[in-house]
């Protein structure tokens, strides 16, 4: 099967997961187009993929779902019978029914989900999990991934149906309650408005970048993670106590997952 685009659409507030997408990026041979439709200002982009073309779909995992958010962009693609690779990016915990949610979504809108990884990334929230990473070993082994998932794509006759592989997961999957903080501005804030830039759920008005709409955010730490003077933060306290406690009970590295 001849590929003559690769495309991959991703949501990623706080970059982790755009940092797999580049490491499986290097084990591709064609170039890697990114769309990243993290932004609020990107909540309406549309496309249609044709059958000649390959995306891979990445996403964050929160309270082990898809990032509704995420979904509801994902859902604007359209494939006709498009090869896709699929990824859930989750940070130490467990990823739970999001991979299998990320495939249906995928064929409900005309894709081929011929491969599927879920891969690992610092804990946006409790950054002392999962620290740096995806790391050099990540790397590895998703850039040889994506060698494997190329040579499948290359043995498939034209006009043949990809297999696509079971992945984890149940139906129907577990209810989504993803619970976090919301992070307040300090003094430091000099208004610039990188935060309201990448916020994806527009909880911060480009107007008014020190104020934060608990009742659209997110909690996805994607205004922390661009703020230059580390202005945007969450309450140090509350933090410091679920994260050791998280930390005790989800430290011991996992590795990722692949699905072919
Ligand atoms: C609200 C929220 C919920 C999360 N839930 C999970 C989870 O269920 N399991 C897990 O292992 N990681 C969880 N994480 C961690 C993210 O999946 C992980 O940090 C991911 O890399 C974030 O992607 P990003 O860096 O592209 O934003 C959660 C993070 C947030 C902000």
């Amino acid at each position: 099967m001849d590929v003559s685009k690769i495309m991959a659409v991703f949501f990623s507030p706080a970059g982790g997961t755009q940092n797999v997408v580049l490491a499986l990026a290097e084990g591709l041979p064609l170039p890697v187009e990114k769309l990243d439709v993290t932004p609020f200002s990107k909540h309406q982009e549309a496309r249609t993929f044709a059958s000649d073309e390959l995306v891979i779909f990445a996403v964050p995992v929160y309270a082990g779902r898809i990032v509704p958010l995420a979904a509801e962009r994902f859902a604007r693609m359209k494939g006709r019978q498009t090869p896709a690779v699929c990824v859930a990016v989750y940070g130490n915990r467990a990823y739970e029914d999001a991979l299998l949610e990320l495939t249906d979504l995928a064929q409900q809108n005309g894709f081929v989900p011929f491969a599927a990884a879920a891969a690992l990334a610092e804990h946006s929230i409790m950054r002392s999990v999962a620290h740096g990473r995806p790391d050099k070993q990540d790397a590895q082994k998703l850039a040889s991934f994506a060698q494997q998932l190329w040579q499948k794509l290359e043995q498939a006759p034209a006009g043949s149906s990809l297999a696509v592989p079971a992945v984890p997961g149940n139906r129907p999957y577990k209810a989504f309650k993803a619970v976090g903080f919301v992070p307040s501005a300090s003094s430091a804030c000099t208004r610039c408005g990188r935060c309201a830039a990448r916020c994806p759920s527009g909880a911060i008005s480009p107007a008014c970048p020190d104020k934060t709409d608990k009742t659209r955010c997110i909690f996805c730490m994607g205004c922390v993670s661009v703020c230059p003077v580390q202005a945007r933060h969450i309450n140090k306290a509350l933090l410091w106590a679920a994260e050791k406690a998280f930390a005790l009970k989800f430290g011991e590295r996992k590795e990722p997952e692949f699905f072919l």
